[in-house]
Parts: C-alpha cells; sequence; structure tokens
C-alpha cells in the first residue's frame, strides 16, 4: 500500500512505508543522492535518500530524470538537512515508468504560462497548475459543504436546453443535423423538426430557470455545473466553457440573496486558507504578492453594499480618467468594478438595484419601475465575480417585462406556470467559480485555473 505524502509527519519515525510519485530534481552525490518526488498530494514534495545500502544504487541513479515515475520504500528517519523535518531513507527503488529526456518539455526551468497552455495535459505537472488544482478542489469542496450545511438541496440542471436563460443569445446550438445537407421546409427555411430534439437546441448559459422550479417546490437549492458561452472575448475572466455555482432561495427577497452569498464567500476562502496554507503561501510569494492579506480581509471585513446609482455618482466624481465613460443606465466596465472594489472601497463590493434596461427579464421590478432588485459582487483582480437577483415572481409584471423584451411567451410557458401556481418571492445568484479560483490564488488570466480551457479558436485536448 502506499502512502500519500501529506500524510507522513514526525510521528512516522522509524516506520517503514511506500511512496509513488515523479522525481522532481536528483542531487547525485556519487556514493549517495537525493531525489524529491512529488505524489500530488501537496506542493513540497519530499525528499528521498538513496546511499549503496540502496537496491542496485547505481544502475537505478542512471535511469531517474525529472518525470521519472517510482515507487520508493524505505524507513522514514529524521532528517538532518534543512528544509524538511524528516525524510525517507530508501532500501528499494521501483522505476515505475521512465521519462527521457529528449522530447519531455518540463525539464527544470520555468516555463510562461501561455507556452504551458499548449501542453495543458502536461501542465498539472508544475507546481503552480499542481496548487491551482488543489485549491480549485477545496473550493469545490467547500462550495457543497457550505450549501449541505444549510440544508440546499443540490440539482443537477440539464446541459441540453431550449431555453436562454440570460436572453443574450450566445449560445452554443446542439446538433446532429448534417449541416452539409441541411434538411429544408417547403419553403426553403431550415427544418428544425427534424433535428434530434424536434426543435432547436443548445447548450446551456445557466441552469437557473431549472433550478427555480425546484426552489418553487422544495425550498432552498442549488446547482454546480458547466455553463457555454459563445461569447467572443478574448479576455482574462471570459471563457466559453466555465463552471457556475447557482443557489436559488425559496421566500426570499434581495438583501437575504446578499447575505448569502457574503456567507459563501467567508465560508469558502477561509476553509481554502486553513486547508490550503501552502499552497496559498507559494501563490502568495510568486504570483500576487498581497494575496494572502486579502483573502484574510475578505474573511474579517463585511462587504460593501450599495446601490448602481450611487456608485455611478461615484465614479462620476472620481477623477480618475477610466477608458469606457461610467454613465447612468450602462453597463459597468471591469476597470469601474476593479476601481470600486480594489480602490475605493478596498474591499468587496456588492452593488444592488440596476436599470432594467441592463439586466435580465426575470430580475424582480422595483417600485420605481426603472431599476431591478438585481445585484453584482465586485471584488479585487477580478470584477465582476457573482451576479444575481430577486426573482420576478408577479405572473402580470413578469409577462409584461417579456413583451417588452420581445421574449416568446410560449418558449417560457413552464417557467410562468412556476408564477401561476403557488408563486413565492425567491432569489439566487451565479457565481463564476473560475473567477473564485482567480480570486483565490490571484492567478491573472482565467486560462489557466480550469483543467483544459475553453475559448475562441481552442478547444484541444
Ligand atoms: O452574471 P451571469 O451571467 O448570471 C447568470 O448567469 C445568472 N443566471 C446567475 C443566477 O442568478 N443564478 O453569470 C454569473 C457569473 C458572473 O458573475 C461571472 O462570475 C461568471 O458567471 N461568468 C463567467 N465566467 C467565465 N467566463 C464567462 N464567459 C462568464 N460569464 C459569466
Ligand atoms: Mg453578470
Amino acid at each position: 500500500m502506499r502512502t500519500k505524502i501529506n500524510q507522513i509527519s514526525h510521528s512516522y519515525v522509524g516506520k517503514a512505508i511506500t511512496i509513488k510519485g515523479w522525481a522532481k530534481s536528483l542531487r547525485d552525490q556519487k556514493t549517495f543522492a537525493f531525489i524529491n518526488i512529488n505524489d500530488g498530494s501537496t506542493l513540497s514534495g519530499f525528499q528521498v535518500v538513496l546511499d549503496e545500502s540502496t537496491k542496485d544504487f547505481q544502475e537505478i541513479i542512471k535511469t531517474i530524470t525529472t518525470g521519472t515515475a517510482l515507487s520508493v520504500t524505505g524507513t522514514i528517519v529524521e532528517s538532518p538537512g534543512k528544509g524538511q523535518s524528516v525524510e525517507l531513507k530508501a532500501t528499494e527503488i521501483e522505476v515505475v515508468g521512465t521519462c527521457p529526456t529528449e522530447g519531455y518539455p518540463l525539464q527544470k526551468k520555468r516555463h510562461s504560462f501561455e507556452f504551458l497552455r499548449t501542453m495543458a495535459h502536461l501542465r498539472p505537472r508544475t507546481n503552480t497548475i499542481g496548487a491551482v488544482t488543489r485549491v480549485r478542489n477545496a473550493l469545490a469542496k467547500a462550495t457543497h459543504d457550505f450549501f449541505q450545511e444549510k440544508g440546499f438541496l443540490y440539482i443537477h440542471t440539464p446541459i441540453i436546453t431550449s431555453s436562454d436563460c440570460e436572453g443574450a443569445g450566445q449560445m452554443f446550438r446542439a446538433t446532429t443535423m448534417n449541416l452539409e445537407n441541411l434538411p429544408r421546409t417547403s419553403t426553403g427555411k431550415i427544418d428544425n423538426s427534424k433535428d434530434f430534439f424536434g426543435k432547436p437546441a443548445f447548450l446551456t448559459v445557466s441552469g437557473q430557470l431549472n433550478v427555480e422550479a425546484y426552489t418553487c417546490a422544495l425550498g432552498d437549492t442549488y446547482t454546480f455545473g458547466p455553463t457555454f458561452r459563445a461569447e467572443n472575448s478574448n479576455t482574462s475572466r471570459h471563457l466559453a466553457e466555465f463552471w457556475m455555482i447557482e443557489p436559488e432561495i425559496a421566500f426570499a427577497d434581495l438583501n437575504d440573496d446578499a447575505n448569502c452569498a457574503e456567507q459563501y464567500f467567508k465560508y469558502v476562502i477561509k476553509h481554502v486558507l486553513d486547508s490550503c496554507q501552502q499552497d496559498i503561501e507559494f501563490f502568495n510569494k510568486f504570483i500576487d504578492k498581497t494575496l494572502l492579506q486579502r483573502l484574510e480581509h475578505v474573511e474579517q471585513t463585511s462587504f460593501k453594499r450599495l446601490p448602481y446609482t450611487d456608485a455611478i455618482k461615484l465614479l462620476e466624481a472620481s477623477n480618475r480618467t477610466f477608458e469606457f465613460d461610467a454613465a447612468w443606465g450602462k453597463d459597468l466596465h471591469s476597470e469601474h468594478e476593479r476601481y470600486l472594489a480594489e480602490e475605493y472601497f478596498k474591499k468587496p463590493v456588492i452593488l444592488t438595484d440596476y436599470p432594467k434596461d441592463i439586466k435580465s427579464f426575470y430580475m424582480r421590478m422595483n417600485e420605481d419601475s426603472k431599476t431591478v432588485a438585481a445585484m453584482d459582487i465586485l471584488v479585487a483582480g477580478v470584477g465582476e465575480i457573482a451576479g444575481g437577483s430577486q426573482r420576478e415572481e408577479r405572473l402580470d409584471v413578469l409577462i409584461s417585462r417579456m413583451e417588452e423584451l420581445d421574449l416568446c411567451q410560449s418558449d417560457y410557458e413552464w417557467y410562468l406556470d412556476l408564477r401561476r401556481f403557488g408563486s413565492i418571492p425567491h432569489a439566487g445568484f451565479g457565481v463564476g467559480f473560475e473567477r473564485l479560483v482567480q480570486f483565490a490564488t490571484g492567478m491573472e488570466n482565467i486560462r489557466d485555473v480550469i483543467p483544459f480551457p475553453r475559448y475562441p479558436g481552442h478547444a484541444e485536448f
């Protein structure tokens, strides 16, 4: 049986164990040698010492290169060297898989993240991507723990859908029709009734509408799954395929929604600080020197809440020249969002009550008939990390809003039924999971916090 490296502690001294992993580095001193071996359970890897007493020492040492897969059996001893309190004195080493130097791109030298993206299948072997992966995992676990502890039901919403939740028309079509020879109606139009689902279908941009149906029957729910947007944005914060966490709270208003979101962010950040200490220290040292301080601050501070209208006044009054002007009725740009969170308030900001014209049809109309009960959560480095709203639960208001936006009512009859039968006030939000990973690691580009990024022109691996 193998022991995982992150389990080994000082109490293991004297124990015989086997570890398995990949050689990160080798120092050959002729009569003895050190190998740093990593099995992914931790950032630092583990020091193995070999000497003449190790079986086939001279022969083995010649075959080990960076990347070689190894199984090492030996005894844990106190380490006389700096940097580790214990090490593994090897009695036997088995080369599980050799790693020829020729053609292996990940030698010891550092590579740029751009270069590593071209080998997304090998980059998990690097320290940074390994650390990102562990933090991402910790955030996913903490997400489920948070909602489960609060009694939310986890709903598996569909990936293929025929409704456009955000109404923004950025959907990928899912079809089995032969694009070289499309079925046509008598008038020459494409005959969608011949497609797999008998009508046009797409990859979902959000699980929200579906999760609302469950909230309107069972109370608090959440979905956490992949979502797809065919927006042609080549930015460091957009992906064509990303993961979203979407809680939906029953009998709740916008204030309850904001409270839940704030608690959620504090909970998951605390979990990462507690469980990924070594990785966070690594990011703080090599990626973003303000990270640790910022994460600790998020856990302790209360988020700033203010209406969109006040934020616009504040941006207009600032002496800052922005690339885009901030004006009432216009959506904020990332530079505005970051200014508010990073520089002005120096903490996460929950902006509320946006103009209806820049938000989706399902958001609850405020009494002024100009704004809706929406919220965006803005954080340093990222800008918008989450968006949500109280939902329009009044059937007549919702229908007139859909008419205003020219949405085809018959496509949404099932959604309207939720308002026809036992309608309740409810609210929810969506967290961009990769933006959360960016925030928690300080990683600059969203393409480096998801295992295999999909963005315009890129769907390799
Ligand atoms: O603001 P959005 O579009 O909101 C919704 O989809 C709602 N249905 C959520 C809800 O109320 N249940 O997206 C939510 C979040 C954004 O705040 C952002 O963090 C992330 O999803 N996001 C993206 N992340 C990566 N790449 C993209 N192209 C993204 N688009 C949105
Ligand atoms: Mg949004």
